[in-house]
């Protein structure tokens, strides 16, 4: 069976005083239930990391890191390597985030290159991709589709492709409050799949997780992660609040 997934992502929310209680209320949600094997995961900012590993050390949390740099090391101001991340504990990483891509130019270039250190870091990747509205529009939403995923994870082998999870994420859903119907988001996650196998053969694909992404919440969680190719979601807005990051959590547990 392929593994489900809820990966919550705090973006540039939460300080520290906020994402104790958080991570509190939600290790105790999680730790006396059976979670039927479903992994919960939290992305912090990068100055909770190591707290937030520290602190679900040993429970049903895992923690991922929203980004890491398209370099190894060195004279990158700001930066924060695949390295200093994997140091602290954490073993997930998201890469490709749309808002990444729109505000920081974040291409397909820098974009393998950074799913190559995550990998050679001993990471997962969780890899998002999606159209934009006018994509869609035009209806090339499947072609973009193709072409992000192609970009960036071409130059893997089948054993690396096993640490990556795809998220859908339609950039006209993010934080907007529309999402994509339940039939639009298997349509894609189906072909997503298709595309997967295509390169990497039909034994790997089976095992990828995909997760959505795009206004994932407690109202629309259980249409679209009951979709027989949705295998997750990664939640932004609705993880900001524990009650309702639980609900989405529920409902993959249906
Ligand atoms: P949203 O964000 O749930 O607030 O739409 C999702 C994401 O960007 O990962």
């Amino acid at each position: 069976m392929r593994r489900r997934i809820i990966v919550g992502n705090w973006k540039m929310n939460k300080n520290y005083w906020q994402a104790l209680p958080l991570i509190e209320s939600l290790l105790g949600y999680t730790e006396p239930r059976d979670l039927k094997g479903v992994e919960v995961v939290i992305a912090p900012a990068y100055p909770f990391l190591h707290y937030a590993y520290q602190s679900t050390k040993d429970t049903k949390v895992s923690v991922a890191a929203q980004d890491i740099s398209a370099h190894e090391s060195g004279a990158y101001t700001g930066e924060v390597s695949a390295d200093m991340i994997r140091s602290t504990g954490v073993q997930m990483v998201i890469i490709g985030h749309s808002e990444r891509r729109r505000y920081h130019g974040e291409d397909a270039q820098a974009l393998s290159k950074k799913i190559d250190l995550a990998l050679a870091n001993r990471m997962e990747v969780i890899y998002c991709i999606g159209e934009t509205l006018e994509e869609r529009r035009g209806a090339a939403q499947f072609k973009v589709a193709k072409k992000q995923l192609m970009d960036a994870l071409h130059q893997l082998t089948r054993d690396q492709m096993q640490r990556v999870c795809i998220a859908y994420e339609p950039v006209w859903a993010i934080g907007t409050g529309e999402t994509a119907t339940a039939e639009q988001a298997q349509e894609m996650h189906g072909y997503i799949r298709q595309v997967i196998a295509d390169r990497f053969g039909p034994k790997t694909a089976a095992c990828i997780p995909l997760l959505y992404g795009g206004s994932l919440k407690p109202e629309n969680a259980v249409a679209l992660c009951t979709q027989p190719d949705v295998d997750g979601g990664l939640v932004g807005g609705a993880a900001l609040e524990v009650a309702r990051f639980i609900a989405v959590i529920e409902a993959l547990l249906h």
